[in-house]
């Protein structure tokens, strides 16, 4: 296994470029089961989850093929099975949207349960469920989803969700996009990698409309054809690095973004006392004097992401005064604050709500990553921490980041990736 030696107590400055959205690249790929020919996929990012996302479209018949580092051919025209197995299925959360595309495409699919990042307790997927069965789906649910539409192709039906899902608004709108009829998706999720995917879609010869509005219509098509498409930035990389700039008192230009999707983050640090300057697509986050203190709820967007509720905590530690930190999107999104508090963070959890006593420093430790936004926590405080930190478990991190450890040496950080074992980890905890 991998971890992370970081020396930190020094401000990042410099400039950085942001890859391609993750939680829209690990739906797009998926929806390449849709289309009949060939899609070229550009901007897609170097992560551990999209690398076995391909590996799941290969065992399924796919044929897949690297242009260069982040623009890919996929061939979904001949595909033998729609069986995948527990083998890789497990390894990320995102292997459920094979269920929508695979029903949307062929009216069938066996898909072992979603395994990934296990921060909330219960990730449940009754939702979806529920928008497949309104489509004439019927899907049983054990140690495999096994989902098959009725006379072999799904059908157009109006969704009401009873919660703002991600993950049910893009299953949804995949198994809808080849149905017969036209599918209604009421009180949908509008983040920005849903519009993504409707574009893409929409770009191979989908009918999609509303996509980012909470009212999406999908207007069945007999068949998808082959494009090229280019992946979004993605938010949350970008927040991280900001966070990081933030927690460090650095100087940095984050690159290749799309501003207004980083409102609700530039409108925190800013609150925070932290400069961030807008231009094109860039943002310079710059901060010279003390963090001070705010509140931050996390919501669906345009709320503040949850996905950076980890990383935000972490600045708030070094804030003069108190903050209030509400989850507000799942129910137990604060494992990593222990971590934290190994660090000398000041942090108090009751429920979805966390009080953050701003400390004036954080001391190094050695700490773990429990999943990938906590792993991209324990970074920032780590950078902030003048010492020597160690972060153990980095392969959470590196399903969601890519080169986190390259971008941040760019940035002058001193970080670096070593191979260590259990038993040495497991002792390091002790002593340190
Ligand atoms: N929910 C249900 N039933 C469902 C689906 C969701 O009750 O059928 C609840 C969840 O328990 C949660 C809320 O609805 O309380 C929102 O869940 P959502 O479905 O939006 O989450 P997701 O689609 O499973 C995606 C991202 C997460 C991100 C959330 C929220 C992917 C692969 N994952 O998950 O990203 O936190 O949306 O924005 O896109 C991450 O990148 O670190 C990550 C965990």
């Amino acid at each position: 296994m991998q971890k992370y030696i970081v020396s930190g107590g020094r401000p990042l400055h410099g400039e950085v470029r942001i890859s391609g959205a993750k939680n829209a690249a690990v739906a797009i790929i998926p929806a390449a089961l849709l289309v009949n020919g060939v899609c070229r996929i550009e901007n897609v990012p170097q992560i551990s989850d999209v690398t076995v996302l391909l590996k799941i479209l290969k065992q399924l018949g796919a044929n897949v093929r690297f242009l260069n580092p982040t623009d890919v051919e996929i061939d979904c025209t001949h595909i033998s099975t729609t069986h995948v197995p527990q083998e890789l299925a497990h390894k990320l959360r995102a292997s459920y949207y094979l269920i929508g595309a695979l029903l949307g495409r062929f009216g069938s699919a066996e898909v072992s349960m979603p395994g990934g990042c296990n921060f909330g307790g219960v990730r449940p997927i009754d939702q979806h469920v529920k928008g497949f069965a309104a489509m004439g789906a019927d899907v049983r649910e054990g140690d495999y989803i096994v989902a098959n539409a009725a006379g072999g192709r799904m059908k157009g039906a109006n969704v009401y969700l009873d919660v703002v899902s991600v993950g049910a608004t893009m299953n949804i709108m995949m198994a809808a996009a080849l149905a017969d009829g036209n599918t209604v998706i009421e009180n949908a999720a509008k983040e920005p990698h849903i519009v993504d995917l409707a574009n893409f879609l929409n770009s191979m010869g989908a009918n999609i409309k509303g996509a980012g509005t909470d009212t999406i219509r999908i207007f069945g098509v007999d068949a998808l054809h082959g494009g090229t498409y280019a992946i979004i930035p993605d938010q949350i990389e970008a927040g991280t690095y900001m966070a990081a700039a933030a927690a460090t008192g650095g100087d940095v230009l984050v690159t290749g973004i799309i501003p207004k999707h980083m409102d609700c983050i530039t409108a925190k640090l800013q609150e925070m006392g932290v400069e961030v300057e807008e231009k094109d697509d860039t943002l310079r986050i710059h901060r010279s004097g003390p963090l001070t203190r705010t509140n931050v709820k996390t919501l669906p967007y345009p709320g503040f992401p949850t996905d950076m509720q980890p990383q935000i905590t972490t600045v708030l530690a070094l804030a003069q005064g108190t903050s209030i930190v509400t989850e507000g999107v799942w129910d137990n999104r604060y494992r990593y604050v222990g971590e934290l508090t190994r660090m000398g963070a000041q942090i108090h959890v009751e429920g979805r709500t966390a009080i953050v006593e701003g400390v004036t420093h954080l001391t190094p430790a050695t700490v773990q990553a429990f999943d990938l936004r906590a792993g991209a926590a324990m970074v920032v405080a780590a950078l902030a921490a003048t010492g020597t930190s160690e972060i153990l478990n980095v392969q959470y991190i590196e399903r969601g980041y890519e080169d986190i450890v390259g971008k941040l040496r760019a940035l002058g950080a001193d970080i670096r990736s070593v191979e260590y074992n259990d038993e040495e980890a497991f002792l390091e905890r002790q002593i340190g």
